[in-house]
């Protein structure tokens, strides 16, 4: 019986595969198979981007937030978190800033805050895109109601990321207070696409209690759901936080796992991100070398960074936006790879 290596040889031929089937690639640590699946990654990632890798620029625009997930370090019950909003005049001038260092996508990203209503993001999305037409709009601001999310399309935002942390309800539950429900999120994945975003997926690797079933399911769902982009990143430990001694995801998990979405879903906007670049200093160059293609430098002003506190020892947090930006396209261009100015759009995807 060579479970593995079959199923993975399905993957490469574009067939769908059950979640069991997923676990199995997930929990297999067999090098030859994941250097089989890597390289396959790349083949299919240059074979529909390129070498190119795609940019956005990322603004936290707060690190106030009403939810308290157990593994995030901006949760509300975190006495020691250091909250801080940007006002939306701040938020433009880091855009423009942005802008003419190449960024052409523009994150908003921030806890559930409950300062930014429709009332302040509307206005504020139409001045980001009447000033810079060319430029995609991305927001990252956790669950909305459908009209709200309905508002801020309506207003200019193009692209939404929602990660959906895990596709395991009974795992939901042990990352998330009672008042959190896994349905809601995955319906709010379903509202964001119906409404027209480009809508963005993920998960954390090696979050405290996922197994390899979880991921399978995450796996399978992902492949089903064929988002536009998708954010993985490992898990890791905030101090002040309940998860404060489990342990990090590791590298080549995540880097596995980065493999095997692209070949799910070979079209999907894959960041390495600055969570993988904190566990291993050279971690989104190896991410991109699986099979992303997107990094996120940083634009939030310098004296927030430290404050956007997802977890412990987050790198950029000194460095200016056009360090990060120098600093990213420098690790590429080693690589192989080339950073562009571009809004980066999802390539057409074929569903099935
Ligand atoms: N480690 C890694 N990623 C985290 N996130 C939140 N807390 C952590 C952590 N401790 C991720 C979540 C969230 C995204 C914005 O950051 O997946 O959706
Ligand atoms: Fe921020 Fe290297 S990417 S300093």
């Amino acid at each position: 019986m060579n479970g593995a290596n079959d199923i993975a040889a399905r993957l490469l031929r574009g067939e769908t595969l059950t979640s069991a089937e997923f676990a199995v690639l997930a929990a297999s640590s067999d090098e030859t198979l994941e250097e089989t699946l890597r390289a396959a990654a790349v083949e299919r990632r240059k074979a529909v981007y390129g070498n190119k890798v795609y940019t956005r620029g990322l603004i936290e625009i707060s690190s106030i937030c009403k939810n308290d997930c157990l593994y995030c370090g901006i949760r509300c019950s975190n006495k020691n978190a250091e909250r801080y909003r940007l006002d939306p005049d701040e938020i433009v001038k880091c855009a423009e800033e942005g802008y003419a260092l190449g960024f052409r996508t523009f994150v908003l990203q921030g806890g559930e805050d409950p300062f930014f209503s429709d009332d302040v993001l509307v206005p504020l999305i139409k001045t980001l895109k009447t000033r810079h037409p060319d430029c995609a709009v991305t927001l990252s601001l956790g669950e909305r109601s459908s009209e709200s999310y309905k508002a801020l399309f309506d207003a200019g935002a193009d692209r939404y990321l929602l990660r959906h942390e895990t596709a395991t309800k009974a795992h939901y539950e042990k990352l998330h207070p009672p008042q959190m429900s896994f349905e809601r999120r995955m319906q709010c994945l379903q509202v964001l696409r119906k409404i027209g975003y480009q809508v963005g997926a993920g998960f954390m690797v090696g979050s405290p209690f996922q197994t390899a079933d979880d991921l399978g399911r995450d796996l399978a769902f992902l492949q089903s759901f064929q988002p536009e982009m998708c954010g993985i990143g490992p898990f890791i430990p905030h101090k002040d936080t309940p998860f404060r001694a489990c342990p990090a995801g590791t590298l080549r998990l995540t880097l596995r796992l980065l493999s095997i979405i692209r070949l799910a879903c070979p079209n999907v906007l894959l960041p390495a991100t600055t969570a993988l670049g904190t566990i291993d200093p050279t971690g989104r160059e190896k991410g991109i070398l699986a099979g992303a293609n997107v990094v996120m430098p940083n634009l939030s002003p310098v004296r927030v960074r430290k404050k956007y506190a997802l977890y412990d020892g987050k790198i950029c947090t000194g460095e200016e936006s056009a360090q990060c930006k120098d600093c990213l396209a420098q690790r590429m261009r080693a690589i192989g790879y080339e950073v562009v100015v571009d809004r980066g759009d999802c390539a057409k995807t074929i569903r099935n």
